[in-house]
């Protein structure tokens, strides 16, 4: 039986999602600009969402693609975060992020990051299950759903680079590389 094709299509609508924060001076570094890790875990817990809405099973975080800190946040600004699936592969899904911070004060807006996530769908045992396929609309969304399939391919060769090396490297002993 063809599971996959029993499996429903859902819009990028279906899993858009947003979350808005307030900077405190806990999540801030000494400078009281907002830590990038803060950052980074907030574009997680978005992205996971966006996930979710799409696949309705638990997902995991299988990466996150290289993230720019445009411009720094400050303690009392809203950081807007937004978030949807980008493309659904077989149990993976890619979700773009893109983060706005407000002034609360000026109530200037002003793009601070954007990022890629990828997410594995598991089901309660953390067993891996497919997800929906995407059915990308209107033309921003269908030049994502392409930009994806690309990205993918090159997470796919750069994890393969890393199987490859793995031998070699594990015969560098006391070596620290952050792969
Ligand atoms: C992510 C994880 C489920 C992948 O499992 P795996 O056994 O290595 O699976 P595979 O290599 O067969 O790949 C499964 C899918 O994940 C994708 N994938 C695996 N590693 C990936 C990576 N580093 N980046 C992007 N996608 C990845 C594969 O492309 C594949 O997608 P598809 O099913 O849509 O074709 C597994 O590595 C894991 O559980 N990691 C820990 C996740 C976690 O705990 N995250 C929280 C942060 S600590």
């Amino acid at each position: 039986m063809d599971f996959a094709a029993q499996l429903p299509t859902r819009t990028v609508a279906e899993s858009r999602s947003e979350m808005t924060e307030i900077i405190l001076p806990n999540d801030a570094n000494t400078l009281g600009n907002l830590l990038g890790g803060r950052l980074m875990h907030f574009i997680d817990l978005v992205g996971a969402m966006a996930a979710y809405r799409h696949a309705r099973t638990h997902v995991v975080t299988a990466s996150m693609d290289h993230i720019d800190f445009i411009a720094p946040v400050h303690v009392g600004d809203l950081l807007i975060l937004k978030s949807s699936v980008n493309r659904a592969f077989n149990t993976s899904m890619e979700v773009g992020v893109k983060v706005w911070v407000e002034n609360t004060i000026a109530g200037i807006h002003r793009h601070v990051a954007s990022a890629y996530l990828t997410f594995v769908a598991v089901d309660s045992q953390g067993r891996r299950v497919p997800v929906p396929r995407l059915q990308p609309e209107a033309a921003e969304e269908k030049q994502r759903y392409e930009d994806a399939a690309r990205r993918r391919e090159l997470r796919q060769k750069e994890l393969e680079r890393k199987r490859q090396a793995k031998p070699r490297e594990t015969a560098m002993a006391g070596t620290v590389r952050p792969d």
